[in-house]
């Protein structure tokens, strides 16, 4: 018996709710949620009895955004205790980019609860989509922005990359507050040091709501500074690979396509 199922609701409001994460919200108690989209409430509303935004409690302006998580964690163990099951429900995939199910399923084990986790629509789906970007093709590499630049992480031109959260760059605290140009002058060094100048990058917003487009600024890395403004905490950057990397192995170029391989490595 599940007593917290883990479900992400997908990136434009409603419509990305899967049928899946409707059937758990039905067999919930409570649902619980992170998402700020106009009509989650009264979907889930019709889904659940009980229906509670975790957002106003748990983000305040200044403080650490690993708080945030504690607090949902919190609140989503007392009510599974309480009245099982429930359902946590957030933006996007739930498992992604959120410290929050970590918690709850470290916390869950202790206390023999059990946990069903349910994929949802990500941002990173959103982009592929709205970018035309087929991961299979270069490959893609993705990080987080603050991570990336506190590890100097390496960056593989030949390969496209995924930089999760630039808009909260340099920062573990909350905030609503627009940046500035100089936020992005450590990240426009680091990039620099794997592309060019002039080297076209988007940063992508998919929209949250079914009136309204997504928002897709592209720029030369060099002037990213310049775009601050612009750049709030729902963009992710998508930077095209700049170069192709040559085939290596030519023995494995020519084996596929050949049918006398292919019985080779079969039954
Ligand atoms: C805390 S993570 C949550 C990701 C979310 N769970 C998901 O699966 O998309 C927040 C980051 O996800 C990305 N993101 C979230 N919503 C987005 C959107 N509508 N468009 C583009 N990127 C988005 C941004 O990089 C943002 O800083």
């Amino acid at each position: 018996m599940v007593d917290i199922y883990i479900v992400g609701l997908g990136v434009l409001n409603i419509d990305q709710i899967t049928r899946e994460t409707e059937r758990a919200i039905r067999r919930s108690n409570e649902v619980l949620y992170v998402d700020t989209g106009v009509a989650t409430r009264t979907h889930l509303e019709s889904l659940c009895p009980r229906v509670t935004s975790l957002f106003e409690t748990s983000y305040k302006e200044y403080g650490q955004r690993l708080n945030a998580y504690h607090h949902m964690a919190a609140r989503v163990l007392d009510a599974a205790l309480d009245h099982p099951p429930v359902t946590f429900a957030m933006h996007g995939h739930p498992i992604v980019g959120a410290y929050a199910p970590f918690l709850i399923r470290d916390m869950a084990d202790l206390l023999a609860l059990e946990v069903l986790v349910l994929p949802g629509i990500s941002a990173m789906d959103c982009l592929f989509a709205e970018l035309m970007v087929d991961p299979c093709v270069a490959g893609m590499q993705m990080y987080e922005a603050t991570d990336l630049l506190l590890r100097r992480r390496p960056l593989q031109p030949d390969v496209h990359a995924l930089i999760w959260q630039i808009g909260c760059v340099e920062t573990t605290l909350h905030t609503m507050r627009v940046s500035k140009p100089v936020r992005f002058e450590r990240l426009r060094s680091h990039l620099l040091r794997f592309y060019p100048p002039q080297h076209v990058i988007s940063a992508a917003y998919s929209t949250p709501h079914p009136l309204m487009p997504s928002t897709v600024h592209r720029f030369a890395l060099q002037d990213i500074c310049d775009h601050a403004h612009l750049l709030h905490s729902g963009f992710t950057l998508f930077i095209p690979s700049a170069a192709e990397r040559a085939i290596q192995d030519r023995e494995l170029l020519h084996q596929i396509d050949s049918g006398e391989h292919l019985r080779r490595i079969t039954r």
